[in-house]
Parts: C-alpha cells; structure tokens; sequence
C-alpha cells in the first residue's frame, strides 16, 4: 500500500474537524471541502498549503520568528531543554482527558509545533490536536515535521473557532487574549499557560538585556484569576547544560538576543557558560 502523504494526513484530519472552525472575517461556519479548502457559508475560501497547513490569518504578518530562529529552537529542543517541563505539561493534559472520548487540544502560539506534537503523541489516538500560530515559518515546520494534527496560521486574537471548542488550552511562552482562549474553552476546559520566572535563562540576561520582549499582559496568575474559577501555579527549576553548539543555538533562538549589539552577541557566544537555568511558571486556570 502507497504510504499516504504528509499533506493528505493533514488533509484528512481537518476534514474530521470542520465542525470546530468558524471564519475569522465573517464568523460563520465552515467545511472542509474536496478541493483541500477550508470554505466558510459566504465563500471565504482558505487553501490547504502544499505543506500541510493553513493559513487563517486575513492579513499577512510578518514577525522576527523567521525560519533561521525556529531551525535553532528545535535543535535546541531535540537536545532536551524542554523535556522536564513537557513531562509535568503532558501528566497534567492526561490526567484531564484521560475519561474523554474524544479530546480536543489547542497551542495557541505552537511555534515549530513540537510541544504539541509530544503531547498529544502520549494521549489516546482519538486526541485532536491544532497549533496556531501568526508565524508562517513555524507552522510550516510543524506542518511538516508532524503531520497528523491541524496546523494553522491564525492570529490568537482572533481564534478560528466555535465557541467552547477545546479540552485543553496551552498557552508555553506566548501572548495570550484571555477573552479569546475562555470562548474557544469548553467550560470545563483546563487553561495551561506557561510563563517565564526570574531566573529564566540568567546567565545569558547578564550579558543581554533583561526586558527584552517582555510581554505588558499585567500579571499573568492575576490574568488568569480574572476568567477562571480556580487558579493553581507550578514553580519548575532545572539546569541545561550546553556546548559551544547549544549556546549558540540557544542565542538564536531567544528574543533576548534581538536587537543586541555585536560585540554583546560575541562576549556572550565567548562566554563558554557550562548551563543555563530553566526557570518557569506553569498557571492552571479551570472552573472547577
Ligand atoms: C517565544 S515563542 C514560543 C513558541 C513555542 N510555544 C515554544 O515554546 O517554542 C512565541 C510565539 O508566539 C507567537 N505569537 C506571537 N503573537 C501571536 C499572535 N497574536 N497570534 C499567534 N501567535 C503569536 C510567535 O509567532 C511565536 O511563535
Ligand atoms: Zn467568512
């Protein structure tokens, strides 16, 4: 039997769930037509990409997540830097969905669409999974290198979704539009967002600044406390080790390092630090 394509499986698995989508210019529904077109009732028409995603957003955006920065994360990631906080991310999704039939998880800002894809890879295989993000070159990649699951271009703030949609919201690293996220939530949906603490990454905020990309959404837990019933937080520390290789990836992938001047990028690649701490919050929000 011909393996199907990569494209094909994305295909198949937006034609399963056409019924979540709603159209980001008019809010009306949507189908999945033959032609490989997400098409809304007043014909606004949307391709499936030769590679596998679609791009939702009405207006073109261009963002400093070009492909060279998402090439960088994901080597940095397939080294593991992510690995104990996806652990603890994946335990909490299953334990969520563990009774559902048919689980529906979205990451708003999926970027390369690895997270997503580790997660979902460990739950029931009746689990949707869609990745969002404004940045073409991530979902591109993610389109790519995980076929399977739904890859959009959309912009969070403006969610191609029916209302209460997802099980399971996780937000890693991302803005956020809490309005947004709490329509496309099922009411009894889980929120997971993920937030960087102070020690985020301190060895190399030394030699950069420190605000660099700072997002001004206010306190995040406090955010959070505004739309959902029950808030828990998780504090995760851990040390990543690196090499010559990783710590040059690691500068490139880090919006630390925009706008930086040369000669910081060559003191902190000439650094020879041995580890980086990791340093997150994870917020829970539910209605429970
Ligand atoms: C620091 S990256 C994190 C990516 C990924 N979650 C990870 O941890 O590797 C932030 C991501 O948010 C995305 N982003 C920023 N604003 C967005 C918006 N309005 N809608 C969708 N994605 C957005 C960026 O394109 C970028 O991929
Ligand atoms: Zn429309």
């Amino acid at each position: 039997m011909m393996a199907i394509s990569k494209k094909m499986m994305n295909a198949q698995a937006l034609a399963k769930n056409e019924h979540l989508f709603r159209c980001p210019i008019c809010s009306l529904t949507m189908e999945f037509k033959e032609d490989a077109r997400l098409v809304c009732e007043k014909n606004h028409s949307f391709d499936l990409s030769r590679q596998g995603y679609v791009n939702l957003a009405p207006q073109a955006h261009v963002t400093k997540y070009d492909k060279r920065l998402f090439e960088a994360r994901k080597t940095i990631i397939t080294n593991g830097f992510f690995d104990p906080l996806l652990e603890r991310l994946t335990a909490l999704v299953d334990e969520r969905v563990q009774n559902k039939q048919a689980p529906t998880i979205i990451d708003a800002g999926s970027g390369e669409g690895s997270h997503l894809a580790s997660i979902v890879s460990k739950l029931s295989d009746a689990t949707t999974g869609v990745g969002i993000d404004l940045a073409k070159e991530g979902v591109l990649a993610a389109a790519k290198d995980y076929p399977g699951h739904i890859w959009l271009v959309a912009d969070l703030a403006n969610c191609p979704f029916q209302d209460d949609t997802f099980d399971v919201m996780l937000n890693i690293l991302s803005p956020a539009n809490y309005a947004e996220f709490t329509r496309v939530l099922k009411p009894a949906g889980m929120f997971v967002k993920v937030v960087p603490e102070n020690d985020y990454l301190k060895q190399l905020r030394t030699i950069f600044y420190d605000d660099a990309e700072r997002q001004n959404e206010g306190n995040p837990v406090e955010r959070t406390g505004e739309y959902f019933n029950t808030v828990k937080t998780e504090r995760i520390t851990y040390d990543f080790p690196l090499n010559q290789m990783l710590l040059e990836k690691l500068i490139q992938m880090t919006p630390l390092s925009w706008g930086a001047s040369e000669d910081k990028i060559k003191s902190a690649l000439q650094s020879e630090i041995p580890a980086v701490t990791v340093d997150y919050t994870i917020i829970i929000g539910t209605n429970e």
